[in-house]
């Protein structure tokens, strides 16, 4: 379906971007480094860290090893790269196998490097809605060292887990799983990108959900802010074999404290303010169950951080079609007021691929102003869409 035939619509290009006022919710990567960070950056004491001599890298590894209570931390340049060395440090036995959500973003959006760059072979389990899995589900899969079977050596927890809407990974089930894995012998890995929001959100101090893992990584490139990099944590055992492993797929850098600086801000500066992401969050989510459409909803009672789920219910509509609509600007909709405070029309980007939902994501960038003007876009265009498909 498209709106299209609506009437005529502007839609946002290079040229045009002035005329519009644009508010980015597709990701929390889009974010941008602050004033600080940038500062910190040109001031940023540096050396090889390859050679283990950048100051700054070294105290932004001590830092955040401190931070989650373990002996050590790599900085590394992505999260993608921070999950396959984890996986390749304890998959390293051959024939052994990791366990993964069926929604993890370690099985979906790595390219399966942990299958095709460290030959783990990958079984996944099914992710509930919550993000976690059945832990009954979990035990069946162990395998039992069979001769015929891989080895089950390693389970990977997303938290807060991306494609299921944010969610925080309830503790109480942690400490389960990692009773199962204790009697089992299995590795735990917290693929935790956005972990400080799940911190942020259970308001509890980071080791409480460290102590479980023998490893977990974050990412300080998405809601943190800082352009690049993300951190893992570990025994010094396992980070010294990282490290190893970190050159060998090309993630050996140089005078890298120039990015490690700006993480060193993105922990200061940023953490503090994820309480204020999670609340712009909660009124978007909450504007549009405002509206109950019966096309397009949002689970408010499951709204919990920065990322926000808007289900589409009519089978007649993708998400790409909302994505869509969003970023176009009608006549009819600016004479109806849907702009901003000098009269330019309002555009809205959001993520929708090929999933059942479009995904909005806050971070940093995103004031109350661009809350409260994309919530006047999304009110024009799901009443449209409702008008459009009555039911
Ligand atoms: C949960 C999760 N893990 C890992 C990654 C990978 O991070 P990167 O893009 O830095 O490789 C992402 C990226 O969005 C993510 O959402």
């Amino acid at each position: 379906m498209s709106a299209n035939n609506v009437s005529t619509f502007d839609v946002f290009t290079e040229k045009n971007k002035n005329e519009f006022y644009v508010v980015d919710l597709r990701s929390d990567t889009i974010s941008r480094p602050t004033l600080k960070m940038r500062q910190a950056m040109a001031q940023a004491i540096v050396g090889d860290d390859v050679y283990g001599e950048d100051p700054t890298v070294n105290e932004l590894e001590k830092i955040s090893a401190e931070i989650f209570q373990k002996e050590a931390a790599l900085f590394v340049p992505s999260g993608t790269m921070a999950n396959l060395l984890s996986v390749m440090v304890h998959c390293s036995r051959r024939g052994t196998e990791a366990i993964v959500g069926d929604l993890s973003h370690a099985f979906l959006y790595e390219q399966g490097g942990a299958s095709h760059i460290a030959g783990v072979h990958i079984r996944t389990i099914k992710n509930e809605k919550n993000g976690t899995f059945s832990l009954e589900e979990f035990k069946q899969k162990i395998r039992s060292y069979d001769q015929h079977e891989p080895i089950t050596a390693l389970v990977i927890v997303e938290n807060t887990h991306n494609m299921c809407g944010g969610k925080v990974i309830p503790l109480e089930w942690i400490e389960e799983l990692s009773k199962i894995c204790k009697e089992n012998q299995i590795i735990m890995h917290m693929d935790g990108a956005r972990i400080f929001n799940a911190i942020e959100a259970l308001k509890v101090t980071p080791d409480k959900i460290a102590k479980h893992f023998s490893s977990l990584c974050f990412c300080l490139s998405k809601g943190l802010s800082a352009p690049v990099g993300s951190i893992l944590v570990g025994s010094e055992s396992f980070i010294k074999e990282a490290r190893r492993l970190r050159k060998a797929l090309g993630g050996g850098m140089r005078q890298v404290g120039i990015l490690a600086a700006a993480g060193l801000v993105a922990l200061k500066e940023i953490v503090p303010q994820l309480s204020e992401h999670h609340r712009r969050t909660y009124k978007l989510a909450k504007a549009i169950d405002n509206l109950k459409s019966s096309n397009i909803q949002v689970d408010l009672a499951t709204v919990q951080t920065n990322i926000l789920l808007i289900h589409i219910t009519n089978k007649r509509i993708l998400a790409s079609d909302l994505a869509k609509r969003l970023v176009e600007v009608s006549n009819k909709e600016k004479t109806a007021g849907v702009c901003d405070d000098n009269g330019r029309g309002i555009i809205v980007k959001v993520s929708s691929r090929d999933w059942e939902f479009a995904r909005a994501v806050i971070y940093h960038d995103i004031s109350d102003t661009d809350i409260d003007l994309s919530i006047k876009k999304f009110n024009y265009v799901i009443q449209e869409f409702d008008e459009l498909f009555p039911r």
